[in-house]
C-alpha cells in the first residue's frame, strides 16, 4: 500500500520535473469520486458483497460471553479502492459505535438489514489504500438478516457457520466469494471455554485478565467470507501433524453423547488420510491446516466446508461413523474453497464435485461404483422431481442446495468421465484445481476446459445435464446426444 503511494508521488515529481504545469496534465478519465455500489454484481444476490474496493485482509478481534450472547469487537479491514471512492458499503448487522477510514472518523448509516454505508472524511483515490476500523457490539442471536438468524447460540457458546449468509452476524465484510482475503481472528472467551476458527494458531491461547482467555487463529491463503467460521463452547480437542507437516486440529463438543462421540471421532480423525487420498486425485491440498469440528447435538443442522476446518452437525454420526461427509467437506477445500464460485448460480461447481468425491470414495472402498450410484440415482426419481426439473447450472435460490445441484451435478461429472475416459477426466479435475487455484470460476470455464483437454465436442452432454430442466436420455452408460 505504501509502495503505491510512493509510486504516485514519484510520477507527480517527474511531471513537475518536466516543467509540465499541473493544470495542463489532462485527466479526462478522472471522474468526481463516486459511491461504491451496495452489491458486487451477483445474479442471485444483488446486494451481497459491494463494489468500489477490494479487501486483502481482515483482522477480527472479539470478546464473547456465552452467558449473555454478547459480542463486542473491532474489525480492521485492509483494502484498496477500485475507483475514486466517496463512500462505500460493508455488509454487517450488529450495532456499530464507530468507523474510521485511514485514521479519520467516518460517518456511517444503516440501509436495509445488512448494509452499512460508510462515508470517509475524505474520498479515497482509485488504487489508494484503505484501512477501515469498525467497532461494534451486539447480541448476534437476536439479529435477523435475509429473514433469519444464522448465528446459533448453543447451551455452552455459539456457532457462526453458514452459506451464503453468516459474516453479517459477527464481522463487517465485503461478503461475496469474489473478494477473498486473508484473516486473523482472535476471540476472548471465559477461561476454560474453547474458541475455534480457521487455519493455524499463531500463538497458543493466552490468559488475559478478568477471567478471559484469548484464542488466535490465522488463515494465510485467500478465504471467502462465508468460509470464515467461529465455534465457541466446551470442546475436546485432538491435535496431530500430517505427513507433510501440517497442523491437524479437531474438536468435539463435550455435549456429544459417548456413543456417537466415538462414531464422530472414528470419522473426523480420518481427515488427514482422506485429504492425502484426495491430493492424489485433485492435486496438492491448497491450504495450510486440516481438521474438523463436531458441534453440539440439536444446534447446527448441516455440515460446512469452512476453509481448513469443516464443521459437522453431530446428526451425521448419530447412527454410526460417516466418512462420506468428511470426504465431501474436504473435497470442497479444492472445489468451493480454493476454486470458488464467481456467482452463486455456479454452485454445482462446489456441490456436484464434492458429491462426486463421495462416489469416488465409495468406489475405492468397494461399497458401490460411481456407475452403480449413477444408475441408482438415474432410476430413483420421477420425471417431475426437482432433480430433473432444475438445471444445475442455473438452479435459482430456492434450489441452490437441492438435488439437482448435488446429485445431478455429480451425475454430470460421471457422464463426463464416461465420455472422456478416466485419464482425461482426472486430468480435467486436476487442471481445474490448479488453474483456478484461489480464484473464482464459472460453469462455462469448466466446460471449455473439459473440451480443451479431451479434444471432444461435449456441448450436447453439458446442454442435457447442466442447462436443460428435464431428465437427460442415457443409452447404456453414456448420454445420448440427440
Ligand atoms: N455447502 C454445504 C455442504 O454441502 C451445505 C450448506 C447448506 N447450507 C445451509 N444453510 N443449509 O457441505
Ligand atoms: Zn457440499
Amino acid at each position: 500500500m505504501r509502495r503505491l503511494l510512493v509510486a504516485l508521488t514519484a510520477t507527480a515529481l517527474t511531471l513537475a520535473g518536466t516543467g509540465v504545469p499541473a493544470e495542463a496534465a489532462p485527466a479526462p478519465h478522472r471522474l468526481a469520486p463516486a459511491p461504491g455500489g451496495p452489491g458486487i454484481g451477483d445474479g442471485y444476490y444483488p446486494d451481497y458483497g459491494n463494489s468500489g474496493y477490494d479487501v486483502s485482509h481482515y483482522d477480527v478481534r472479539l470478546r464473547y460471553t456465552p452467558a449473555t450472547d454478547r459480542l463486542t469487537g473491532t474489525t480492521t479491514i485492509l483494502a484498496r479502492a477500485t475507483q475514486d471512492l466517496s463512500r462505500f458499503n460493508l455488509d454487517f448487522l450488529l450495532d456499530v459505535s464507530s468507523v474510521t477510514v485511514n485514521n479519520r472518523p467516518a460517518t456511517f448509516a444503516r440501509e436495509g438489514d445488512h448494509e452499512l454505508v460508510v462515508t470517509p472524511a475524505r474520498p479515497v483515490a482509485d488504487g489508494g489504500a484503505m484501512t477501515v476500523v469498525v467497532r461494534y457490539a451486539g447480541v448476534p442471536s437476536t439479529e435477523v438478516g435475509a429473514g433469519y438468524t444464522a448465528w446459533i447460540r448453543t447451551p455452552d457458546g455459539a456457532i457462526a457457520v453458514g452459506e451464503p449468509e453468516i459474516a453479517w452476524w459477527w464481522y463487517p465484510s465485503n461478503d461475496h466469494p469474489l473478494d477473498k482475503a486473508t484473516f486473523d481472528v482472535s476471540v476472548s472467551v471465559p477461561d476454560g471455554v474453547e474458541a475455534i476458527s480457521n487455519g493455524v494458531m499463531p500463538r497458543p491461547p493466552v490468559r488475559e485478565t478478568l477471567g478471559y482467555t484469548r484464542w488466535s487463529w490465522r488463515s494465510t491463503k485467500p478465504q471467502a467470507s462465508y468460509l470464515t467460521f467461529l465455534t465457541i463452547g466446551q470442546y475436546d480437542v485432538t491435535t496431530d501433524t500430517s505427513a507433510d507437516g501440517q497442523t491437524v486440529y479437531n474438536a468435539y463438543s463435550q455435549a456429544l453423547p459417548q456413543d456417537f462421540r466415538d462414531a464422530a471421532q472414528s470419522s473426523v480423525e480420518r481427515t488427514s488420510e482422506i485429504v492425502d487420498w484426495q491430493s492424489t486425485l485433485f492435486g496438492p491440498y491448497p491450504f495450510e491446516a486440516r481438521g474438523g469440528v463436531v458441534t453440539p447435538p440439536g444446534t447446527l443442522g448441516f455440515a460446512l466446508e469452512n476453509q481448513t476446518r469443516p464443521t459437522y452437525s453431530s446428526a451425521f454420526f448419530r447412527r454410526g461413523s460417516n466418512t462420506s461427509v468428511v470426504v465431501h467437506e474436504n473435497a470442497h477445500q479444492w472445489f468451493g474453497d480454493s476454486v470458488s464460485v464467481a456467482d452463486w448460480q455456479h454452485i454445482w461447481l462446489n456441490e456436484g464435485f464434492a458429491s462426486y468425491a463421495e462416489w469416488l470414495w465409495s468406489e475405492k472402498n468397494e461399497e458401490g461404483t460411481a456407475q452403480e450410484i449413477f444408475d441408482y440415482l438415474y432410476a430413483s426419481s420421477p420425471d417431475d422431481a426437482p432433480i430433473w426439473t432444475t438445471a444445475p447450472a442455473d438452479p435459482g435460490v430456492p434450489e441452490l442446495f437441492g438435488d439437482a445441484v448435488y446429485d445431478r451435478g455429480a451425475m454430470t461429472l460421471h457422464q463426463l468421465r464416461v465420455a472422456v475416459g478416466d485419464d482425461d477426466f482426472f486430468e480435467i479435475l486436476r487442471t481445474w484445481a490448479t488453474e483456478q487455484r484461489y480464484g473464482n470460476a464459472t460453469t462455462a470455464e469448466f466446460t471449455a476446459l473439459a473440451e480443451k483437454i479431451s479434444g471432444k465436442d461435449l456441448d450436447a452432454l453439458f446442454q442435457a445435464w447442466l442447462y436443460t430442466p428435464s431428465k437427460p436420455v442415457v443409452a447404456g452408460t453414456a448420454t445420448l446426444a440427440e
